[in-house]
């Protein structure tokens, strides 16, 4: 979230995606194979998860996804926040072939049964992908409706076994300053960590991700494997993830490290709550239709409570205090 780094004049001009941008990126994914489908794409220099990460294939369509009309993938794939990778939009993609993701491996740690190091294979082999269409509503008041692939974070969570201390769930993305080169930055501390509930890591909509748009995920998305946490706001859902420990105490989460007046735990969508430094009450959708000078002036529509999802989620929260826990 590169507000915290650069005045609003110059978070206005960085959220215009320029016309040149989006052809280049047909070049892009050209050049890289990544538009011939996941099999091929698997094999190449500098496209997303290799070798480890098995074909996306048959991947079953969750009938529950919002029909809203969807972020082009060009435009999900080229205005990006992953600070490893820059700090600009633009910059994930630019820097993304410096993410080498073969051999991938996940650490599971701390309270539960089965702790250890698994393969990405051995973590994504036993669970076959849905696509869910997922609104994910950033804190600097944009949003996108993305098909994403995956499973639900809950059926992995619970082959580890753990244990009745595991009250929270904390993630880890890798630390590798060549492949991450923003990690030369002290601009968060690093590695990226973030954090859940275990009932909020355990619900039905808190999804693995390992694809978006049919194929693989591309590194800039964070590749092999991140988070969606669809009624929060983007930054809970981490990137690039090496280690998932199951722990008793609240964990600590990157925004909430570097800003904790303006970053909560929490971090639920939530109209009625403010940022400190301006309101989240409106959104702006990126459709394809706003980007280049148009998004600045794209009408802005209703942000809605937990991003739309409260009919499944608000249960979670009837005993607590929103304010007091953004
Ligand atoms: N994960 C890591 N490791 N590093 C990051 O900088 N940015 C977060 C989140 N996950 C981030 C991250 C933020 S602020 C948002 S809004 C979402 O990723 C953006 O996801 P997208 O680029 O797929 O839209």
């Amino acid at each position: 979230m590169p507000i915290l780094l650069k005045n609003v004049q110059t978070i206005r001009s960085s959220e215009i995606t320029p016309e040149d941008v989006f052809l280049r990126r047909r070049e892009f994914l050209a050049a890289a194979g990544l538009a011939l489908g996941a099999t091929t794409a698997g094999m190449l220099p500098g496209s997303p998860a290799r070798a480890a990460v098995p074909p996306l294939g048959a991947v079953s369509k969750w009938p529950e996804s919002t029909i809203e009309t969807q972020t082009p993938e060009e435009q999900a794939t080229s205005y990006n926040n992953f600070y490893e990778l820059g700090t600009d939009k633009g910059d994930p993609k630019k820097n993304a072939a410096r993410l080498i993701t073969d051999p991938w491996s996940v650490e599971i740690a701390g309270e539960c049964g089965k702790p250890g190091k698994y393969t990405l294979e051995d973590i994504l082999k036993p669970h076959s992908n849905e696509e869910r269409v997922y609104r994910l509503r950033c804190v600097e008041a944009w949003s996108m409706v993305i098909p994403w692939a995956g499973f639900p974070l809950g059926d992995l969570l619970k082959r580890f076994e753990p244990t009745g201390n595991a009250k929270y769930v904390q993630f880890e993305t890798l630390l590798d300053p060549e492949r991450l080169p923003g990690q030369q930055y002290p601009v968060l501390q690093w590695p990226y960590v973030e954090g859940l509930r275990m009932d909020e890591a355990m619900h039905p909509l808190t999804m693995m991700v390992v694809g978006m748009y049919g194929k693989l995920l591309p590194n800039q998305s964070g590749a092999p494997l991140r988070l969606v946490v669809p009624w929060k706001y983007g930054f809970k859902s981490i990137k690039s993830i090496v280690k998932i420990s199951f722990v008793e105490k609240q964990p600590d989460t990157s925004w909430n490290l570097s800003a904790p007046r303006e970053y909560g735990f929490y971090s639920n969508v939530n109209p009625n709550v403010s940022h400190p430094r301006w309101s989240q009450a409106k959104e702006r959708r990126l459709d394809g239709e706003s980007k280049g000078l148009s998004a600045l002036f794209a009408e802005k529509r209703d942000t809605l409570m937990f991003n739309g999802y409260a009919d499944e989620v608000a249960g979670l929260y009837s005993d607590l205090d929103l304010k007091a826990n953004f």
